[in-house]
């Protein structure tokens, strides 16, 4: 099968946002994140009445895709469909992606309003200091 095209995961960013858990900010998110194996796995913002447990809905997706065994993404798209306008990732998801993500990889996100950002894991976190920590660790899951 051939990899979705920006619009097409982009519209599946939309369909995951359908399972938002998000009453008490009734902010909706959902991100699909395109798998070097052409899968997608979707995620959803997920809230807690401790507020601070929040998790946003690209590290769902990445966290899900990880627990899978998948390391190695090719594109991430990101829907806030109550947003006049495109929501980008929150910088915790940025570090978050970059861990996993080459500095090149596309990341798309769209609003109700507007045309959909195209950007990359590096522009939006280009100063990554820890970058170093990274080097040598296994791409694969180890058995
Ligand atoms: N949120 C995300 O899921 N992703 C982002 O990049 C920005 C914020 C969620 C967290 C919270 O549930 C709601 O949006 C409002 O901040």
């Amino acid at each position: 099968m051939q990899n979705p095209t920006p619009q097409q995961l982009i519209a599946r960013a939309f369909e995951a946002a359908r399972f938002t858990y998000s009453p008490y900010s009734r902010f909706p998110v959902g991100a699909a994140l395109l798998c070097a194996d052409g899968s997608v796995v979707t995620g959803t913002n997920v809230e807690n009445r401790s507020f601070g447990l929040t998790n946003c809905a690209e590290r769902s997706a990445l966290f899900a895709a990880v627990s899978m065994g998948k390391r190695d993404f090719t594109a991430i798209a990101v829907a806030c469909p109550d947003a006049e306008q495109p929501v980008g990732p929150c910088g915790a998801c940025r570090q978050a992606l970059s861990e996993f993500c080459p500095p090149d990889m596309p990341v798309h996100y769209a609003g109700k309003n507007g045309k959909p950002v195209t950007t990359t894991i590096g522009e939006l976190l280009p100063a990554d200091s820890l970058h170093g920590l990274k080097e040598g660790l296994p791409r694969a899951p180890t058995a």
